[in-house]
Parts: structure tokens; C-alpha cells; sequence
């Protein structure tokens, strides 16, 4: 089944091109549309109701470019509104969830430490999936800071090493052997967090595994784009665009636009 409309992703800001760059590698010949709500940012700390109100703004954006699919490039998005997302709208709509299932079926030790924001750990998503796996003890740590430091370019500042030895050094005191990274914004500390963690504790992100749900959806479902074609993609932001055209290495260019 070929459909040529392009693949819309959107985050609270900068950290979705963690998932762009999965989908980007996975299925190269997709034109997408990436919308960085960065002037809201972060979402992690706004209540439910907020979070599904910037959600259905992002994703009416995202239509109106005839986007064929959407993709919640956002843990705290998803978490908190993609049921009311796919109740609203007929489009399929593919969330990433932190990777609680693969660390705890992996854990040797029984123990996995997940980094996320307030909004995805205090979610009722988050819960059901933590309780399917009763025999492995989760250690939950809200990176708070964390986000505001990435979107602002401080990834590998004092403020952010201060931040992470506070959350990680529990987590390795309690033997931990998985960390899950509940944040689609944290793959970016993934050298920072390596520097701090002994080398035997596994870091899982979901980049990977919502890529292949990507393609798995648009064969099944919706098409995917013909061949031999130079895949176009397209960046915007409400904000500063520097610190998404530093994320994508100066490689893209950003649309600042003021939705
Ligand atoms: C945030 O905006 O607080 C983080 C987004 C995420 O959870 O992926």
C-alpha cells in the first residue's frame, strides 16, 4: 500500500529528535514533519488536563499538513493524553511508552531504575504497566531540571552533572542492573549518564522500538511512501531554534512558526 503523505511527530521541544532520528534511520524514504513545542516546554510539571490541550493544538497542526500518521514523540504526552488523542481523531496515533518490559524481562538482579519526568511517573499509563511486572522492583526517579537544562543547550554543564549524580547515585546503591530512560529528551545525556553508571548497568530507550511500530502500522494500516525518493523533512518550533538546529548538528533547516 503506497501513501505519500508525510509522518508527523511532535514533543514538548528539542528531545522527540531522539525518535525523529530512530524513525529517519528506520524508514528513509518518509518525508516527516517534526513540531517542537518548545515554548511550552517542559510538560512534565503541567497538570492532565493542560497536557492533553497542547497535545490536541500540536496535533491539529500536524493535520492540517496532511500528516498520514502521528507519532507522540513526548513520554509525558503519551502517557497523559494519546487515549483522548485517538478517541478524538481517526488517524492512528503511536506513543512512546518508557521500556519498562524489556528491562524487567533482562534483569538479572530483579531491580531496573526508570529516569522520567513527574507527569509520565504519576500517570495511570506508567502504573498499569509497572504492575505487570511484580517481581521486579522498580526504583522511580523524577529528573527534575533535567529537561530545562536540554532545552536550553546545557547538556553538558555542571548544573546538569550536579542533577544526574543526585538521581543516579540511589539508583546504584539500590543494584539496579537496567536504567530505563522514561524521557524522550534523555537519550541526549546518554554520555553523561555513561560516565556516572558502572559499565554492567544497561541504559534502554525507546527510540528503536517505536520505529519499528512506526513501520509496522504504516504496512499494516495506512502505506507507506513509494520508493527512490529523496525523503524531505521539516522542523519547526515556537521558540529559539538554535538549540534544535545544534540537536540535528546544523544538518536541517528550523521553521520558526508561532503555534
Ligand atoms: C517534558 O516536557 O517535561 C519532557 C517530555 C517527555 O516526557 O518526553
Amino acid at each position: 500500500m503506497i501513501n505519500n503523505n508525510p509522518i508527523g511527530l511532535f514533543d514538548s521541544g528539542i528531545g522527540g529528535t531522539s525518535i525523529w532520528s530512530a524513525i529517519h534511520e528506520l524508514l528513509p524514504n518518509e518525508d516527516t514533519i517534526y513540531l517542537a513545542d518548545s515554548k511550552n516546554a517542559p510538560y512534565g510539571q503541567k497538570s492532565k488536563e493542560e497536557i492533553i490541550e497542547l497535545s490536541i493544538k500540536n496535533t491539529e497542526f500536524l493535520l492540517d499538513q496532511d500528516c498520514k500518521i502521528i507519532v507522540v514523540a513526548c513520554n509525558t504526552a503519551t502517557t497523559n493524553a494519546i487515549k483522548e488523542l485517538r478517541a478524538k481523531y481517526d488517524i492512528p496515533f503511536i506513543g512512546i511508552e518508557p521500556a519498562i518490559k524489556p528491562a524487567a524481562i533482562h534483569s538479572q538482579k530483579h531491580v531496573i531504575g526508570i529516569l522520567a519526568t513527574q507527569g509520565t511517573l504519576n500517570s495511570e499509563l506508567f502504573h498499569q504497566t509497572a504492575e505487570k511486572f511484580q517481581d521486579t522492583k522498580i526504583i522511580e526517579q523524577i529528573g527534575h531540571g533535567l529537561v530545562p537544562l536540554i532545552e536550553n543547550g546545557a547538556l553538558y554543564s555542571p548544573e546538569m552533572d550536579k542533577l544526574l549524580h543526585a538521581y543516579l547515585e540511589p539508583m546504584i546503591a539500590a543494584n539496579i542492573d537496567y536504567l530505563v530512560l522514561g524521557c524522550s529528551h534523555y537519550p541526549y545525556l546518554i554520555p553523561q549518564i555513561k560516565k556516572i553508571l558502572p559499565k554492567d548497568i544497561k541504559i534502554i530507550d525507546s527510540g528503536e522500538a517505536v520505529a519499528r511500530q512506526t513501520k509496522n502500522v504504516l504496512q499494516e494500516k495506512v502505506g507507506l511512501h513509494s520508493e527512490n525518493h529523496l525523503a524531505k523533512t521539516v522542523f519547526y518550533t515556537n521558540s529559539n531554534p538554535k538549540v534544535l538546529s545544534e540537536i540535528l548538528e546544523n544538518k536541517y533547516p528550523v521553521t520558526v512558526k508561532d503555534f
